[in-house]
Parts: structure tokens; C-alpha cells; sequence
């Protein structure tokens, strides 16, 4: 099973399985990830689910298309070249290993 690890903004590593098929989103908050709080349950209707894809996985993930971009703006920590809204990004099995860092708030 693909595994992702989610890195906090003070450093703390939390590595998780992960259904292919699912958002990280949804991976996040299936194991606690407190960070991610996904007000809009996925709708792409808020930021709450921003993360920062590490560089070196950001190039399989790809950047956010516009509309995404467009709600990223609203997001409530600094918007990077690395951001996505986790909701948006699908989980396979070539993301397997993969490291997402989480924002400091959400709001
Ligand atoms: S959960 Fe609301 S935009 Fe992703």
C-alpha cells in the first residue's frame, strides 16, 4: 500500500497508508491529521486542506491548476510554488513515499 508522510510545521513526522484513488485530504483526516481540517468536505470551496508537496515529490504531484490557485489565495498561511489543496490531489501508487508539510493554521 502507497505511504505518505505528513511533516508539521514544527517538524513532527507522521507516516500513514493510503488508498490509491483517495485525496490526501481524505488520507489526513482518516488518520488525525489535525492540521487539515477540510471545512468544505473536499468541495473546493475553501483552503483548509492546504499543504506544501516537498520538492522533491512536487514535480509527480504538478502544480495547481488555476481555479485551485484562485482558492489558494484565500488560504491563511503563505501560498509557496509547492502548494496544493490536498483535496485536489490524488493518491497512486507512484506517489508512494511521499512527504506533504503541513501549514502552521488553516485559519
Ligand atoms: S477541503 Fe475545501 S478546498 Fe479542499
Amino acid at each position: 500500500m502507497t505511504k505518505i508522510a505528513f511533516v508539521t510545521a514544527g517538524g513532527s513526522k507522521t507516516e500513514v497508508p493510503a488508498q490509491d484513488g483517495d485525496s490526501l485530504m481524505q488520507v489526513a483526516l482518516e488518520h488525525g491529521i489535525e492540521e487539515i481540517t477540510a471545512e468544505c468536505g473536499g468541495a473546493m470551496m475553501c483552503s483548509t486542506c492546504h499543504v506544501y508537496i516537498d520538492d522533491a515529490w512536487f514535480a509527480k504531484v504538478g502544480a495547481a491548476p488555476e481555479e485551485e490557485l484562485d482558492l489558494l489565495g484565500f488560504a491563511s498561511c503563505e501560498v509557496r510554488d509547492n502548494s496544493r489543496l490536498s483535496c485536489q490531489v490524488k493518491v497512486s501508487s507512484e506517489l508512494d513515499g511521499m512527504v506533504v508539510h503541513l501549514p502552521e493554521s488553516q485559519v
